[in-house]
């Protein structure tokens, strides 16, 4: 490794932010101190394809992935053409665009559930629109949840020690199961018998590999209690398969949320499912903003939509993603870090085990920071997303600098000297303290 990557000009960035925006960042999990603030980038001014560049002017291979809505890689030309052709003739109007219904007959012949659909902005947008739906469709209140769906009141009643700021009269309307333990969503089917509007999971389960016959059980049981399945595939929508973890795990749910990976990066969040249960919702009650048709993000997803279906996205992602997790296992053992794979090839998520758990954490954030170091963005919690643009050149370069990081951290550990190598200035864990 040659000389240290200077991160100045973020480090100068931040110190203006904390004093203008609270936590300094827009979104909690982007926050300085949730990576390894002062041995890390924090502020990026550029990215094409699979890189990204900091505002220092280094550049990285990117695991990280705006949080995952690039699937298929920056500024992918197909994707950026149909947004430049769409500016020249608008952003919003007060008339429908033809796109609404061009990405909505998409979305039904790509998703299994969708018999129709409407079109939102972010994922919690989504999911609060499907429990307004669930609700309005079954009359009844309950929604039974397991995994984060987003920071709407509705979501967060649910006692997860994130309820601050959120009604406590909320909390009778949401409850949690755990997964995946089909006794213990049966139990709190039977806890609100009669109640259930709705449950709601997203399908991959926070990122542990499914026990087979799971899904299938989960749908039995909601169609026994008359409660509609929702598959909330943010995550998993548009990345496991073209028509998300449904179409991969062959199960089919009622209604279904999408929003990251539908327009590679653009805000479009899409719920949708059975014609019959869209159908009076939305004419029973309000699902309505300003920006539903906004033709950027429809086009994008329009020119992503097209992408997907004519080329190997999906198999390239799971097959580099698959190289990776194997080259982590291996690399891991040749050093003798306790570095772990969970979960599925294009959205996995790695541990580190030292029985100490203060090790544990220093290793994580030492493993960011030799990693950025040598050229590649890690999340604490690992590679979760690739794009279709990690071929060949990104997997070998990323595995080269993991067996020189590997052997920094292998080292210090022997050494008893894993904190006294960080350049951090704070570290925090993730914010989502529930899976
Ligand atoms: C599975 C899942 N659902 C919902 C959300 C909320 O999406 P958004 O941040 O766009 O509101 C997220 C965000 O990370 C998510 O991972």
């Amino acid at each position: 490794m040659s000389e240290l990557r200077s991160f100045d000009a973020s480090l100068e960035l931040y110190r203006r932010a904390i004093e203008v925006i609270p936590g300094g960042s827009q979104t909690n999990s982007k926050r300085a101190s949730a990576y390894a603030l002062g041995a890390y980038p924090i502020y990026a001014q550029n990215a094409d394809g699979a890189r990204i560049q900091d505002v220092d002017g280094n550049w990285y291979i990117d695991y990280v992935l705006g949080l995952g809505p690039i699937t298929l890689g920056y500024c992918y030309p197909e994707v950026d053409a149909a947004i430049r052709a769409q500016l020249e003739r608008g952003i919003v109007y007060g008339l429908m665009s033809p796109l609404e219904v061009e990405v909505a007959e998409t979305v039904c012949e790509m998703v299994p559930c969708a018999e129709m659909v409407r079109f939102l902005k972010g994922g919690a947008e989504v999911t609060t629109a499907a429990a307004r739906i669930a609700r309005t469709h079954t009359g009844r209140e309950v929604i039974l949840n397991s995994g984060y769906r987003g920071w709407a009141d509705g979501w967060l009643a649910q006692s997860t020690g994130m309820e601050k700021g959120v009604p406590d009269c909320l909390g009778g309307i949401i409850d949690s199961f755990a997964r995946p333990d089909l006794d213990s969503l049966r139990a709190k089917l039977e806890q609100h018998a009669g109640n259930v509007a709705m449950v709601a999971l997203d399908p991959a389960t926070g990122g542990n590999r499914v026990p087979d016959g799971y899904h299938q059980g989960v749908r039995d049981l909601c169609d026994e209690h008359g409660a509609l399945l929702m598959y909330d595939e943010i995550v998993t929508g548009f990345r496991m398969a073209a028509g998300g973890g449904q179409e991969y795990f062959g199960v089919t749910p009622d209604l279904a949320c999408f929003a990251k990976g539908a327009a590679n990066g653009m805000p479009l969040g899409i719920v949708c499912g059975r014609a019959d249960v869209m159908r009076r919702a939305i004419d029973d009650t309000v699902i309505s903003i300003t920006y539903g048709g906004e033709a950027l993000s429809l086009a994008a997803g329009m020119a992503a939509m097209n992408v997907y279906r004519a080329e190997p996205v999906f198999e390239t992602i799971w097959a580099n993603g698959a190289r990776l997790m194997a080259g982590f296992e291996e690399l891991g053992a040749k050093h003798g870090v306790p570095l772990h794979c969970h979960g599925y090839e294009p959205m996995s998520s790695q541990t580190i085990n030292y029985d100490d758990p203060a090790v544990s954490r220093d290793a994580w954030t030492l493993l960011l920071q030799e990693m950025a170091q040598r050229g590649v963005l890690l999340r604490r919690g690992g590679l979760l997303f690739i794009t279709y643009c990690h071929r060949d050149a990104e997997v070998e370069e990323t595995l080269a600098a993991l067996d020189e990081s590997l052997a920094v951290i292998a080292e210090a550990v022997d050494e008893g000297t894993v904190a006294d190598r960080l350049r951090v200035t704070e570290v925090k864990e993730s914010f989502r303290s529930f899976a």
